[in-house]
This record gives C-alpha cells, structure tokens and sequence, in this order.
C-alpha cells in the first residue's frame, strides 16, 4: 500500500511518471471527457488548517475522476475533544478508500499512515508540501519543455514548500538555490537528502543568505509567505528577519532574460511578492494554481495504483 507523505515516498521515475499522469489527466479534465478511473473510490478530507486550493483541487479532482470527497474538518470530530490519533484513523480507515489530511505535526500524518489501513496523502504538514511541487514542477516543465539542468531559485524561509521543493527539483535533474536567513534554513535532513539526489542527477542544490546571489541567472523565481499556518505568534519577528527577501522587479531583473515567478499561493503583495511582480508578464502563478487540480488527480491515481489496475485489465 502507497501513501504519499514525502516526495521521498517517490522515486525519481515514479515523480516523472506522476508528472505524466498529471499532464494527461489535465487533458482529460479540460476535454471535458468522462473519466471513471475513482469509480467508486471515496476520499476523506482530514484538514486541520484552513485551505482553498488543496481542498477545493482534491475534491474536484475526485468529482472528476468518477469518485466522491467527504469533508472532515478535525475542529468539528472527537480529535478535537481528545481522542486519540490512532482511533480516528483506525475507524475512517473502515470507512474511505484514501485520506487526504492537512496537519499542525508531520507525526500526525505518519500516526494515520500507520493506523487506518489505507492510503495517506500530505495535503500539508508543518514538514512538507509534497502535492505542491508535483502541480509545480509540472508547471515548470508546461513552461520551459524540459526540468533536467533548468534553475529554480527559492527566496524566503525554508518551510514546508520549500522542503517539498528541494526534494522534487533535485529528483528530476533541476538545480535548486534557496536563499533564505539564518535561523530559517529548511529541514536539515531534507537538504542532506536533496543533496544526494541531485548528486546521482549531476545537478545542484545550494543554500545561499543573499537574494541576489540566488536569483542571478536562475530560470524561475519561487517564493512563499513568510508566516506559515501555526506560527502567528512569530509574526513580528520573521517580518523583521525576511526584509530583503521579497521578489520584486529589481530582483527579477538579475534572473535569466525569460524567468517566470511562482508562487504557492496565498500571496502577501507587498510583502515575499510585489503587486507589479505576481500580475506581471512574468508571473505563472495562475496556470500553477491550475495545475494544483491535476497534481491532485495524479497524486490520488498513484497511491491508489488505479492506473497500475487497469493497465493490467487491459492486457
Ligand atoms: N497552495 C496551497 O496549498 O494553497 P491552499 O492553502 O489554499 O490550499
Ligand atoms: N508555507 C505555507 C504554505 C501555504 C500553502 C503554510 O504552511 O502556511
């Protein structure tokens, strides 16, 4: 049984055939066409954050693959009263064919991993964002034909979708420079594996404290916010520690001759992104946020091997 906790969950060939997957289902989605490969599947929703485009994406993409969503926000189940973790997952795990669950703690993904019995799909942890970079990396590839040897850059804090970011780019041959503060490296485990990666790929994955050493020649700029879920009480601080760090048209201007801006969304304008930037010529933001849908469809099709299942009824 496959759960998609980590990009690491993945290997490199699985990514790229995700990336597949994702791009043909986009197709199929758009056409419009009648896709029964979810037949019959029900996925549960687990979000302890709020969320409009990994909710809405996660339950469109099942609608569209044939299959149902339901909703389950953990205020409003006995988790929030005290019980524990592994009971939950052991009873919804009777219930649905897949979790897709939004956490505070990576733990509590793992503890639902181990204790429902069926798949587990990282809609975002305090650790990871791994369905962010499948949409993003398909995103790229749309954009610029090909991932092997292209640069992405990635300013500000080394969070969740940063991690995500540095494991993906590194699986599929990118070169990753994140460019972040002291004290707001990401994950270091994460970065010792990217590394590695990205060693048995010949590209590069490099950690920088100057925006501007970052964004020089990269081919995309990246950003997120500079507060995740869960750290509001650090806002002041990190306000004062990312100041440098925005993606504005001056740094734009040292990147490649035709580099594109990504962001996860949502974005503070004014803050990790000026307004010009993100509704500039350069911003891909929109047709990313697009792609979260077919990231979604792909990521459910894997860790329920449901192309795996008709392949083999069709030969
Ligand atoms: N990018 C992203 O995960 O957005 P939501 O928080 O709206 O799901
Ligand atoms: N890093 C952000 C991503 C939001 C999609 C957060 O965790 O809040």
């Amino acid at each position: 049984m496959k759960s998609l906790l980590s990009l690491s969950d993945l290997s490199s060939a699985e990514l790229n055939s995700v990336l597949d997957v994702a791009g043909e289902l986009k197709r199929r989605i758009k056409g419009r066409q009648e896709i029964e490969d979810l037949e019959g599947v029900i996925v549960g929703m687990l979000f302890e954050k709020p969320s409009t485009r990994t909710r809405a994406s996660f339950e469109v993409a099942a609608l569209r693959l044939g299959g149902h969503a339901v909703y389950l926000a953990s205020s409003e189940l006995q988790l929030s009263r005290g019980e524990p973790v592994k009971d939950t997952a052991r009873i919804l795990g009777g219930y649905l064919d897949v979790i897709v669950g939004r956490v505070y703690s990576h733990h509590t993904l793992e503890q639902f991993a181990r204790h429902s019995g069926i798949p587990v799909i990282n809609a975002l942890s305090d650790l990871e964002h791994p369905t962010q970079t499948i949409s993003d990396l398909l995103t790229i590839r749309e954009v610029k034909r090909q991932l092997e040897g292209i640069t992405i850059a990635f300013i500000g804090d080394g969070n969740n979708v940063c991690n995500s970011l540095l494991l993906g780019a590194s699986m599929v041959g990118a070169n990753i420079v994140v460019a972040c503060p002291k004290g707001y490296h990401p994950n270091a485990e994460i970065l010792a594996r990217s590394k590695r990666n990205a060693e048995g790929k010949g590209s590069s994955v490099t950690i920088v404290e100057d925006p501007k050493e970052a964004a020089r020649g990269a081919d995309v700029l990246y950003t997120d916010v500079w507060v995740s879920m869960g750290e509001e009480a650090e806002k002041e601080r990190r306000l004062r520690a990312f100041r440098g760090f925005q993606i504005n048209s001056k740094l734009l201007e040292l990147a490649a001759h035709d580099a594109v801006v990504m962001h996860c969304l949502p974005a503070h304008r004014g803050l990790e992104i000026t307004d010009d930037v993100i509704e500039g010529k350069k911003s891909i933001v929109w047709e990313q946020g697009e792609n979260k849908l077919y990231g979604a469809a792909a990521s459910l099709e894997f860790v329920l091997e449901k192309r795996a299942q008709r392949t083999r009824r069709l030969g």
